[in-house]
């Protein structure tokens, strides 16, 4: 079996679990929710965790570009003469760079919006300044919503898509982006 190397492993489960968990906050604790006290905290960590997803990216990027990634085969049936590719796998050769691509500009969407709300100076350095009335009053704002959506959609082809071959195609998908065990042969 073809492996991502273990760096690229910890990068990609450390975004998607950081991914997650920014989108659970965004969702639970900062959508519809007033902007009084309360939301400082969630706030906070949400943008720490913008930004470390932003660094993950482009760390990904950097490996992946330095490393290559393993090249995967689609099976296609034998029996049939014409060469189909299952709807999902063709969708995968485009989901997987507009995922690096939605992840980066959603960070950088909440960058652009830190800056005329003056986010950093309020969360983090101690300004007398309160958050916004309304974030909608900001463009950002309306884009981070948007763009939240488009990701959401690309996360869960993603997952629809590793679905289908572990478990509807019976291969070790999963396998690709884990670590190889410590003992026996190597597949790669
Ligand atoms: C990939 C990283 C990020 C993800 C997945 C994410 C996700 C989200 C989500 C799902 C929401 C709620 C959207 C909605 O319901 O319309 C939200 C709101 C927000 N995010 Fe992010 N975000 C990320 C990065 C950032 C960063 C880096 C910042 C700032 C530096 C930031 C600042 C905000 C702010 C200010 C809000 C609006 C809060 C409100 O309306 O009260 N986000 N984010």
């Amino acid at each position: 079996m073809n492996r991502y190397r273990p760096w690229y492993v910890i990068l990609h489960w450390a975004s998607a679990l950081l991914v997650l968990l920014a989108f659970l906050i965004g969702l639970v604790s900062l959508a519809n929710q007033p902007n009084d006290g309360a939301k400082l905290v969630p706030l906070g960590v949400h943008v720490v965790l913008g930004i470390l997803i932003l660094l993950l990216t482009l760390a990904r990027l950097i490996v992946r570009a330095l490393m290559g990634r393993p090249v995967y085969r689609i099976e296609r049936p034998a029996a049939s003469g014409r060469r189909k590719v299952p709807l999902l796998d063709l969708l995968s050769v485009y989901v997987q760079p507009l995922l690096y691509l939605f992840t980066f500009l959603m960070a950088a969407v909440g960058i652009w919006l830190s800056i005329p709300t003056d986010l950093f100076e309020i969360l983090f350095l101690g300004s007398e300044k309160s958050l916004p009335p309304d974030f909608y009053a900001y463009p950002a704002r309306v884009w981070h919503g948007t763009l939240s959506l488009v990701l959401m959609l690309l996360i869960g082809q993603h997952i629809l898509a590793f679905v289908y071959r572990q478990f509807l195609r019976g291969e070790n998908y999963f396998g690709r982006m884990w670590f190889a065990p410590r003992r026996g042969k190597r597949e790669d």
